[in-house]
């Protein structure tokens, strides 16, 4: 539940304070009950108590009806000594949506990165463009490095927000208040020494019509096919290149996205074809605070192709070179088929990546693709409204209406989903049902449905995106039931888990269709290889935070060992290797038997793909909060 406060509200809504008796009474630690009764937008609910502990007030067990017995909750309201208390209930809180910053892509960069970048691109001569200036941290450092504000150093900044656009003027440098791709035309092509910044990240769906126009009419004249998966940095990125003249520096901050999502691919194909010379940059920790976003540099030299690559990687951002000089001593790294390859693998030993190639070449492996295929859980249009406990499927009479469900990754724990583990998450209030009703039953005929639905109506369930576009918003569908789960999100390495329930899952997990030729249990056996963990790590995408994700089509394109050659003990000692937390375990188990012994393959061989595995996957959790820890049981 949402609690927000809000003085003015509360007194004209005259709920009740807590202030007067927190004056008289200090730092009280025992339970106060306070009833009362606060509004929501559309109704009145009622909170059971509200609790004082330290300073603090606690909302304990909010009833948004009589019917319903949602589970003793402490949420944090309030602080007596400062405020007076209210609180707006929403009992089906939606996802929090993007801030206004974050729809103009409006993160900026660190000063220590901001300078780097300056110095090193405008170490090519003094006409610089920053093609997406925002406040200005890195025309300030330009400024710096040119020798001071003055005409003489002919660089520009460019800056849609006008507000944005004011204090970044406040460095010196002349800063046009434009669509970027309004304002880059012909003439500016070719005609930068440098093109330093750090562009924005806005997707498809965020971005005005007519700044998305400008930007794909510039990608289709530079010979690329944007599509609806195009984000903003892309076109950003393009333009540097195209503004620079021959020897020109181009210096970008941009996701980690450009090293391995499949819609860049041609971005690295054109990177590398313009410039002469590429280096990406990476750190071992997450340049943004509190953003969860990877980043890397691109650095680049036009001039003829393909570009000599170099990668290289810093803790952060402090560990950049002050002299501007990077990557001088790093080698180039081989040449990569930048249509099919990612990025990704310059993080990885010319071996490593002779190991991934010699797979494809030799056709040694299937594809999970051809024994299964993969597809998105269920999407509800609001988890909080659609997933129920047992407890709250109960109490609304909702019980007949719900399926089970696998809401989290968390519930799947070993090689199968039993219905004891059903059972056990329902003894421990999980949100493990999902509210499934036919379209064509009507909420008049069954009151306990009706009455649901009247309460998502009032708390605007129905006018969320996917709901609103239903015929019957409170019928969630593509409801069916799985032959297996996969991972989508994944800590430690890809998991298919058989479904020996009748469960379906929500979009946290992936569907798995088996084609008929193996069984899950053998299709989830084979998954657990060594094979299979080092492609996903180049296959799927990781942001910062740690996390790897597969999209369905990614984990149908997944090499696998043989799941035909699985038998039923191998794949028994798997679940219960996995259940007990030994993942190493239980891949060398299936190595052995399935790679080795039945494949033929080289256990050197074996040992290389296990390293892919292991660096790429210690080099994700590094960007992670948690670091690099195994979770026991294995949840992926
Ligand atoms: C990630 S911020 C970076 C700002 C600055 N370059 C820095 O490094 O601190 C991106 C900026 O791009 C601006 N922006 C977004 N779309 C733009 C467009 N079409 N033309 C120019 N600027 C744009 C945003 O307003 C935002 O200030």
């Amino acid at each position: 539940m949402a609690i927000r406060r809000c003085r003015r509200a509360h007194r004209r809504r005259g709920v009740a304070t807590t202030t007067q008796r927190n004056r008289r009474s200090g730092s009280i630690s025992s339970p106060v009950v306070l009833p009362c009764r606060l509004g929501t937008r559309n109704a009145i609910t009622e909170v059971h108590s509200l609790v004082e502990t330290n300073h603090r007030i606690y909302a304990s067990s909010i009833i948004p009806n009589k019917h319903y017995d949602s589970r003793p909750t402490a949420t944090l309201v309030g602080d007596p000594r400062r405020t007076c208390l209210t609180a707006v209930v929403e009992t089906f809180p939606a996802p929090t949506a993007p801030s206004a910053d974050k729809l103009r892509g409006g993160y900026y960069t660190p000063p220590a990165v901001a300078r780097f970048i300056a110095a090193w691109a405008s170490a090519a001569g003094p006409r610089v463009l920053e093609p997406s200036c925002g406040d200005g941290a890195v025309l300030a450092m330009l400024a710096e490095c040119l020798g001071g504000a003055g005409p003489a150093s002919q660089a520009v900044g460019v800056e849609l927000n006008p507000l944005e656009a004011a204090k970044a003027a406040r460095h010196g440098l002349p800063v046009v208040t434009a669509d970027f791709f309004a304002w880059f035309g012909g003439a500016h092509q070719g005609a930068f020494d440098a093109v330093v910044g750090n562009p924005p990240y806005i997707r498809f769906g965020s971005w005005t019509e007519s700044t998305r126009a400008r930007a794909f009419a510039l990608m289709h004249e530079a010979g690329l096919q944007p599509s609806r998966l195009t984000n903003a940095w892309l076109p950003f990125t393009v333009a540097a290149v195209l503004a620079l003249r021959p020897g020109g520096r181009v210096a970008l901050v941009l996701p980690a996205e450009l090293l391995q999502v499949g819609y860049a691919a041609q971005l690295r194909g054109f990177l590398v074809e313009r410039l002469a010379d590429l280096t990406i940059v990476s750190f071992r920790r997450l340049l943004f605070g509190g953003v969860l976003q990877e980043v890397v540099l691109l650095l680049g030299e036009r001039g003829e192709g393909p570009a000599r690559v170099r990668a290289v990687e810093y803790e952060d951002a402090a560990e950049l070179p002050t002299s501007g000089r990077v990557a001088d001593e790093a080698p180039p790294q081989p040449a990569l088929r930048h249509d099919r390859e990612k990025w990704t693998k310059y993080h990885l030993r010319p071996e490593q990546i002779e190991a991934l190639r010699a797979i494809r070449t030799e056709g040694r492996a299937g594809l999970l693709g051809d024994v299964a295929s993969v597809d998105v859980g269920v999407v509800s249009g609001r988890n909080s409204f659609f997933c129920l406990t047992p407890g709250q499927a109960q109490a609304r009479g909702l019980g007949h209406l719900c399926v089970p469900l696998v809401a989290r990754s968390a519930q799947l724990r070993g090689l199968r989903y039993t219905d004891e583990d059903l059972c056990k998450q329902a003894a421990e209030e999980l949100r493990c049902l999902l509210l499934a009703v036919p379209e064509d039953l009507s909420p008049a005929t069954d009151p306990a449905l009706a009455r649901y639905v009247a309460l998502g109506e009032e708390e605007g369930v129905h006018r969320g995106y996917k709901c609103s576009i239903r015929r019957a918003w409170w019928s969630v569908p593509s409801v069916w039931r799985p032959d297996a789960f996969m991972l989508r999100q994944i800590h430690l390495g890809p998991r298919v888990v058989a479904n020996l329930t009748a469960a379906t899952s929500t979009d946290t997990v992936h569907r798995v269709r088996l084609h008929g030729e193996v069984t899950a249990e053998q299709l989830a056996t084979a998954v657990t290889s060594s094979l299979t963990f080092a492609f996903s790590e180049v296959m799927g995408r990781s942001y910062g935070g740690g996390i790897l994700e597969l999209e369905p089509g990614e984990a149908d394109a997944l090499p696998l060992p043989d799941p035909r050659l699985v038998d039923a003990g191998t794949a028994t000692t798997v679940d219960r290797l996995l259940r007990e937390g030994d993942l190493d375990g239980a891949i060398d188990l299936v190595d052995a038997r399935l790679l080795v012994a039945a494949m033929g393959f080289a256990p050197e061989q074996v040992a290389l793909l296990r390293s892919v595995w292991r660096d790429l996957r210690e080099r994700r959790a590094r960007r992670s909060r948690r670091g690099p820890t195994a979770t026991s049981p294995i949840q992926g």
